[in-house]
């Protein structure tokens, strides 16, 4: 999944260059986002296509038509058939992501990844080929195998590969390949949406990214760390030489060396993690990814179409403004990259989540006012609709800039060594989960809640934000190995973490001396 790579630490500074290696590494990374963002952008623009849905939907066909008696907008999409289409996908991701990473464990990085895209490339094609309903399921099921291994190798792979001082920006890197892939989903949705057979091109050109996956995963080398843990120390250090682009890797080789060793000693990293110690971090490791999904993006990310075709728009407004979310989402990502390091984590979620607030709060009272509970609107004026897509992108910035990518960041930076592989599973696996919860439950409650589907969610908006205000502390700037100072000095997660010995004054998080010891424990990420 995004956000495996470990953000930049201070201090040691490993001699060595941008290869074009890890040039080409950056490349299938990103490959690897953009599959997973083309996913999720892809199914809600092919439901709201009529003739994809005449063919493997009639029901629900017939309910846009106004050819069957339901006459409740809000519920014309109410069908399991058609969720199951969207959400089966994230349940096999889940599902693979287990198997993975024992793969990725044992034969290394880079066969997980083939494997990711070789099940990614058969849900293609089959999907792309699909004759009924069966077949549209499987496709989407290989697809979420195919993700849930890409996802769960190409972040390791990412944080070994990278010069240590790239990996924070490779971490957003991914996420933006993400929005990249959702924004690519929705284009081609526009484009293809009258075609004879449009959905067929749009659930087929996964292939794309698909084989370029492939590809560049055959020719890339596996990792220095996955080399050494499975005890091919000579070539581990032959490849590192090859990847920073000079001889003398020394110091960087023997500080892997002992980074898998010391990993090695750790026997129960699934214990280790329920300690008391690991307490904030693992709260952090479930909460985070449960928050980020119960921002209701994917309502958005997964239904637009659905959504703006049901408030009233015509099929192609609706994918057009599909488009202009996808490419809000997209630049506001841009903007998280460039003032993470400034402005922080904390001010960015405190402010990513007042702003998805108070457009939530608009968009319930605009479209409660236009619809009301009956859900027939009308005709709906032209300036009523720009208003609420104008809400709607306000809201989808605001998730760009905070719970987007720091959803993966902040996971990725807060746990120890030795349990940090484990607490990214857990990040990964609960993200997966309710990502499957909730595009399984939005048509069930945009037919039962109407307009309060978004209140519904601004509630968990809510808590959130106390949640974050109340017990996240910055972890800006400070290395990874320190962050036990920054919990031991929270008026709440002190109870549980001690203050780590000898730490004089001027070995503060963020304080930059601090680094110098712990980078090399580091480098098994
Ligand atoms: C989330 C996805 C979401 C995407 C939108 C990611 O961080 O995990 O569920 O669809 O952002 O850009």
């Amino acid at each position: 999944m995004a956000g495996g790579g470990i953000a930049p630490s201070k201090g040691k500074a490993y001699p060595g260059n941008m290869t074009c290696k890890v040039f080409v590494t950056c490349i299938v990374a990103a490959m690897g986002g953009l599959i997973f963002g083309y996913d999720i952008g892809i199914s809600g623009g092919v439901i709201s296509m009529p003739l994809f849905l005449k063919k493997f939907f009639p029901d629900v066909w017939r309910k846009e038509q106004g050819l069957s008696p339901s006459t409740n907008q809000y519920c014309t999409y109410n069908s399991e058939t058609l969720t199951l289409f969207t959400s089966s996908l994230y349940f096999a991701a889940l599902l693979a992501s287990f198997v993975a990473s024992s793969v990725t464990r044992a034969c290394g990085r880079r066969v997980s990844m083939v494997i990711g895209g070789t099940l990614f490339l058969a849900g293609s094609a089959v999907n792309g080929l699909a004759q009924n309903v069966l077949m549209l399921i499987i496709g989407r099921v290989l697809l979420g195998f195919g993700i849930g291994f890409a996802n769960q190798s190409v972040p390791v792979y990412l944080s070994e590969m990278a010069p240590y001082r790239y990996r924070g920006a490779l971490n957003m890197v991914f996420q933006l390949s993400i929005t990249i892939g959702i924004l690519g989903a929705n284009l081609l949705n526009y484009f293809m949406a009258n075609l004879k057979y449009g959905w067929r091109i749009s659930l087929g050109c996964a292939a794309v990214p698909g084989i370029i996956f492939i590809v560049g995963s055959l020719l890339l080398p596996d990792t220095p760390n996955s080399l050494i843990e499975r005890g091919k120390r000579e070539e581990a250090k032959i490849m590192l030489q090859k990847i920073r682009g000079i001889r003398d890797v020394d110091e960087e080789f023997d500080d892997l060396v002992i980074a898998s060793e010391e990993s090695k000693k750790v026997q129960h990293p699934w214990a280790n993690i329920m300690k008391e110690k690991n307490r904030p971090q693992l709260t952090f490791a479930m909460l985070i990814p449960f928050f980020q999904q119960f921002t209701g993006i994917n309502v958005i990310m997964f239904y637009a179409p659905v959504l703006f075709k049901t408030i009233g728009f015509g099929s192609t407004a609706s994918l057009m403004s599909a488009v202009i979310t996808g490419l809000v989402n997209c630049l506001s990502t841009l903007v998280s990259i460039a003032i993470v390091d400034r402005f922080g984590r904390r001010g960015l979620f405190l402010e990513g989540g007042s702003q998805m607030l108070i457009m939530q709060l608009a968009i319930a009272a605009a479209i409660g006012a236009k619809f009301g509970v009956s859900g027939n609107p009308g005709s709906l004026p032209k300036g009523y609709a720009l208003a609420v897509v104008a809400m709607i992108c306000v809201y989808v910035a605001g998730f760009a800039w905070s719970w987007g990518p720091l959803g993966w960041l902040v996971p990725s930076e807060i746990f120890p060594l030795e349990v940090r592989s484990a607490g990214q599973s857990i990040n990964v696996s609960v993200n997966m989960i309710f990502t499957f919860v909730v595009a399984q439950i939005f048509p069930v409650m945009l037919c039962k809640l109407k307009f309060g589907l978004f209140l519904f969610f601004s509630f968990f908006v809510v808590i959130m934000t106390i949640f974050i205000y109340k017990f996240f502390p910055e972890t800006k700037g400070v290395p990874i190995e320190e962050m036990a100072i920054v919990w031991s000095r929270h008026p709440y997660w002190r109870k549980f973490v001690p203050a780590p010995d000898n730490i004089d004054d001027d070995r503060k998080p963020g304080s930059g001396r601090i680094g110098i010891e712990i980078v090399k424990k580091e480098q098994d990420c």
